[in-house]
């Protein structure tokens, strides 16, 4: 035990050094691992976003290690922001609001808005508390792709590209964090997550004057986005057996996701994974769909989990996945 405190310490300690003189360090957090620099260093920014081969108008999320550092980053910081922090952070929730003109337009991607979050992994928060200010992170993989939720799934989207990765093992929430747009009048979700409008209700409903319950928009990027090369194809526990009839035949090389064992296990599936609990197949999915990768399969067929609590958020990376855009 002391052995391992000693070797997070000096990782940490190691991954500082590689932010101050301007390199990329990848981290784990809660929700998936980030691609991290530092945020104040145009150049090291940059670098993120050839790394990745992601267009530069993009903006990345800046992570801090407490809500306090919100004003280093944001202003006319709404009320409906600090109660937000108060209950979920740290935690998988990001905050979009207006932002200093001190931030650099590469982390902003030239938009007036910065978005800000504390993440809860306590390699994160090591590495957040040592270095003092805040690092710039998308998700740690090549653009359009599958986001890792492990340290082997960073190294194989980034190489030696990036300069450290610090392992904090697999990802306990497995999905992006939720983010929620602070900056115009009404609150309005832009990517669900394990964070549900619900409990974004309940505390915006105490906050603000209550007159609209916010519902999930997702942003406009690219429908293909979280998309692994095999086909992914989204199923309802009704029309299964259809599509098994489809397109598990003996040419395809054809897996299965489900939350039961499908009515006729035909041999021409080539593999099959059973999930019958939604948090475990948020935890599981980018695994599984990097898995199906892996083992070259053609088509995967994925049965659609119920559109509660997480699994509208895991809903829409099934439709991304499927290059059928985000969830309505
Ligand atoms: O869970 C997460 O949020 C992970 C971990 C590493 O924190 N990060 C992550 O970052 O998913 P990324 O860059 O892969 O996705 C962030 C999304 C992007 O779609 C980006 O366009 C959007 O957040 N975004 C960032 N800043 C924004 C802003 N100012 N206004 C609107 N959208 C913004
Ligand atoms: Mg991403």
């Amino acid at each position: 035990m002391h052995n391992e405190t000693t070797e997070i310490s000096s990782n940490i300690h190691q991954a500082v050094k590689v932010l101050k003189s301007s390199g990329l360090v990848a981290f784990p957090t809660e929700t998936v691992y980030g691609l991290g620099a530092n945020a104040r260093d145009c150049e090291a920014v940059k670098r993120i976003f050839e790394v990745k081969g992601r267009p530069s108008d993009h903006p990345v999320i800046v992570h801090i290690s407490k809500a306090e550092q919100m004003h280093e980053w944001a202003q006319n910081i709404p009320a409906v922001a600090w109660q937000l922090a108060k209950a979920f952070w740290p935690g998988p929730l990001t905050l979009i609001l207006p932002r200093l003109g001190s931030v650099s337009n590469a982390v902003t991607g030239g938009l007036d808005t910065v978005a800000l979050r504390v993440p809860e992994h306590p390699i994160a928060l090591a590495l957040l508390n040592a270095f003092g200010s805040g690092i710039a992170a998308p998700s740690a993989n090549r653009y359009g792709r599958v986001s890792p939720t492990s340290s082997e799934d960073v190294r194989e989207e980034l190489g030696d590209s990036v300069d450290l990765i610090l392992d904090g093992g697999r990802c306990s929430v497995g999905i992006e964090s939720t983010i929620i747009d602070l900056s115009t009048r009404t609150p309005k979700v832009l990517r669900p997550g394990k964070i549900t409008d619900e409990e974004l209700n309940s505390i915006l409903d105490m906050t603000t004057e209550g007159d609209e319950q916010i519902t999930t928009r997702c942003p406009g990027d690219k429908s293909s986005h979280y998309a692994p090369n095999t086909r992914v194809v989204l199923s309802t526990v009704e029309n299964l057996e259809e599509n098994i009839q489809k397109y598990a035949h003996k040419e395809a090389k054809t897996g299965l996701l489900s939350p039961q064992m499908p009515p006729s296990l035909t041999e021409n599936i080539a593999w099959l994974e059973v999930i019958d609990d939604i948090e475990k197949l948020a935890h599981e999915l980018y695994s599984i769909l990097r898995q199906a990768d892996h083992r070259g399969l053609h088509v995967l067929i994925i049965v659609m989990p119920e559109d509660e609590g997480i699994g509208h958020a895991v809903r829409d990376r099934l439709r991304r996945a499927a290059g059928l855009g985000a969830v309505i």
